[in-house]
């Protein structure tokens, strides 16, 4: 086949289950940049075939890497791009052999362990939540021991996992011991198997304690350039997060925070970013705000999950995958503030265990004023699981509106207007 010598070639890593192959390949050919996808099965390969598909493994960086690094030898690559949280340490592994401008891996890594971010916002002096790891493998005396030091409310949370999965409030010590066995068990630990020393692959899970921040908060979309960050724009969650468990829901932007406090969230988030040592490309953050300070809670080296990027737009109609894309591949930013009408989300979340049979009342949810659009990701027929083991929603509610809290008022109105059928078996 002839190569287009002119073209610019993007390999796009894509965990099996991601949500955004094909918004981040419109882009790629709204934009003429030739993709070829990576993943680590050759099923999830077939449909894509266009520009030319590899296998990765994304479970292991430097092979991975290494996988990259050879294609790369016969097809040059102009930039690697991680999509979701499954990719974005191989990616930074295989940009750093080819010479691409990228994050440094330890960075990246940095980011997707909970306690390591921990360490780093807490070693900036950022306001971050005290916390202590624990082996999910303690047995019950010694559980026992640690429900009793440990101060109340907490958090409880894997260190790798995403979704809010496996992130459980404890107001005390016997909701602690509860939560700590249910963790483990979503790792994969046998818990009725005290003193054991891994799960079943041989790995050694553990388990973050930390307090509990009250207060709103807020997620805020950003891209990385060599070190500086440009926030692209602030989402509120207008519903509570108390816990136990931290189900997302609604995403509004533009924030509805004053704009001096605003202000401080992307202050923190900048120096979060610098905390850990991201350079460049997109970056996910989430904050808790309240009287004692803007606390961090996470900042991931990824766009927004699931569905969500498709909130916002940018300039002339530009899409956040465009924006990634076109940093990653060296082109050009085009003119991208955010467009002038407000926007938002609409995590649809599972309510219960069972076999998804219907989702109902979806051309009235659509034909709520200013809904744009419904998006059901679970196929019927399928067994879902909620929150804390679940680790996928049941779609996505859009809305466009001229202000804030007429999205959200559209959001809730269109939601409630679904009714979703799960059978028990
Ligand atoms: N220490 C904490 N205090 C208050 N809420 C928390 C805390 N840790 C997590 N949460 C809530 O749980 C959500 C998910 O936790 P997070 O650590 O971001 O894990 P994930 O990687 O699954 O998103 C957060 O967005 C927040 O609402
Ligand atoms: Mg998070």
């Amino acid at each position: 086949m002839v190569q287009n010598a002119g073209m610019t070639r993007v390999l796009l890593l894509l965990p099996t289950r991601t949500y955004r192959t094909a918004d981040f390949l419109a882009a790629a050919d709204r934009l003429g940049v030739e993709v070829v996808v990576g993943a680590e099965r050759r099923n999830a390969l077939e449909s894509l075939a266009d520009g030319g598909t590899m296998l990765v493994r994304l479970d292991d960086p430097e092979r991975g890497a290494a996988m990259v690094e050879r294609y790369a030898r016969e097809h040059p690559l102009d930039a690697v791009v991680g999509v979701d949280d499954g990719s974005t340490v191989v990616a930074a592994a295989a940009a750093e052999r080819l010479g691409l401008p990228h994050n440094p891996p330890d960075a990246v890594r940095r980011s997707r362990d909970k306690a390591q971010t921990r360490a780093a916002f807490a070693a900036a002096g950022l306001a971050t939540p005290t916390y202590a790891v624990h082996s999910a493998l303690i047995d019950a005396p010694a559980l026992a021991t640690l429900a009793e030091a440990t101060r109340y409310p907490s958090v409880l949370k894997p260190l790798e996992r995403s979704g809010s999965q496996g992130v459980i409030r404890a107001d005390n010590p016997e909701q602690l011991v509860a939560a700590f066995r249910r963790i483990a068990v979503i790792l994969g630990c046998d818990v009725d198997m005290p003193g054991g020393s891994a799960d079943g692959r041989g790995r050694h899970p553990k388990i973050l304690i930390e307090d509990f921040i009250p207060g709103v908060e807020v997620a805020v979309e950003g891209i990385l350039r060599g070190g500086e960050l440009e926030v692209l724009a602030i989402f509120d969650k207008p519903d509570p997060l108390d816990g136990p468990f931290f189900e997302e829901t609604l995403l509004v932007t533009p924030s509805r925070l004053s704009l001096d406090r605003q202000r401080e969230v992307e202050a923190a988030v900048a120096r979060a970013t610098q905390a850990l040592g991201l350079r460049e490309g997109p970056v996910h953050a989430e904050v808790r705000l309240n009287d004692q300070g803007t606390w961090l809670l996470e900042v991931a080296a990824r766009s927004i999950g699931g569905l969500c990027a498709r909130t916002l737009r940018f300039g002339a109609g530009v899409s956040l995958e465009e924006l990634i894309l076109r940093h990653a591949a060296g082109l050009e930013l085009p003119a991208h503030q955010r467009e002038e009408v407000a926007s938002g989300v609409l995590m649809l979340p599972i309510p219960r265990a069972g076999r998804l049979r219907d989702v109902r009342g979806q051309a009235a949810a659509a034909a709520v004023p200013h809904i744009e659009g419904l998006s059901i990701t679970v196929p019927r027929g399928e067994m879902v699981v909620p929150l804390p083991e679940g680790d996928r929603y049941l779609g996505f509610l859009f809305a466009r509106a001229p202000s804030p809290d007429a999205v959200e008022v559209a959001l809730r109105a269109a939601w409630a207007a679904l009714d979703v059928v799960i059978s028990e078996i």
